[in-house]
């Protein structure tokens, strides 16, 4: 079901202690406080099961920041979907630009990472996006629908349905460079035409699509002025509540 939406994905940092903190510090900012969007913490794995402990999981939802593209097994170092749902946490990101280009994941892998989140009944909020190059070689999106193809569009209708998508231009990330308001509106309605036409209207109506990228305390009520965009993934701006929580408030 479509919904607004601003999830912080806190990437690789927090202590297991400055992550409570932070957990419980925005617990604390929402308690006695209406907001007109769902929130959504994305800590690291080691993480989730404390900070689902010290928060209130009506009231902001937990993510992983990936899952194992296998069930189980002999694959050290690697956290399954199952092993993420156990925490109690809800979401998992799947196929970040960080995890595409740093650990080579392919969309053959991201689509496994796909199903298997799905089938431990976890929600994955996809991220898709192009590289700087490939916008300045006008193939924006050509790359961003071959993304959806690629690792998406195996699924049936109703699971289709279950995804959240994250629109990061690469190039916005971290950087401070944000798409204007009309950049992101230009490819989210790209993004819902191509659901369209593949899924029905009615799919790609419902389906809530983020915009990550330097989005911030500044920019983010702009960027969620427009009809399709629903919302933020919000990286360095999600590790203060202080900077966090005027993007929870743009809605
Ligand atoms: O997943 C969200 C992230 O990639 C955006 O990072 O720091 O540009 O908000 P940032």
């Amino acid at each position: 079901m479509r919904k607004n939406i601003v999830a912080g994905n806190w990437k690789m940092n927090k202590t297991l202690q400055e992550g409570v903190a932070l957990a419980t510090e925005l617990n604390e900012a929402l308690k006695n406080k209406t907001v007109n969007c769902d929130v959504i913490i994305a800590p690291p794995f080691i993480h989730l099961a404390s900070v689902v402990n010290a928060i209130d999981t009506e009231k902001i939802g937990v993510s992983a920041q990936n899952c194992a593209d296998k069930p189980e097994g002999a694959y050290t170092g690697e956290v399954s979907a199952k092993m993420v749902a156990s925490t109690g946490a809800k979401y998992v990101i799947i196929g970040h630009s960080e995890r595409r280009t740093y650990y080579h994941e392919t969309p053959e892998i991201l689509k496994e990472k796909v199903l298997l989140a799905l089938a431990n009944g976890l929600t994955p909020i996809f991220c898709i996006g192009e590289v700087l190059a490939e916008r300045e070689a006008d193939k924006h999106f050509e790359v961003v629908k071959s993304q959806i193809e690629q690792s998406l569009f195996n699924l049936s209708k109703e699971d289709f349905g279950k995804l959240i998508l994250a629109y990061e231009p690469v190039w916005a990330i971290g950087t401070g460079k944000t798409a204007t308001a009309a950049q992101a509106q230009e490819m989210h309605a790209f993004i819902r035409k191509t659901v369209a036409d593949k899924y029905g209207k009615d799919t790609a109506e419902d389906l809530s699509v983020l915009y990550g990228g330097s989005c911030n305390a500044s920019n983010a009520k702009e960027l969620f002025a427009n009809p399709d965009v629903d919302g933020g993934l919000i990286g360095g701006a999600s590790l203060s509540v202080d900077k966090f929580m005027p993007i929870i408030e743009a809605f």
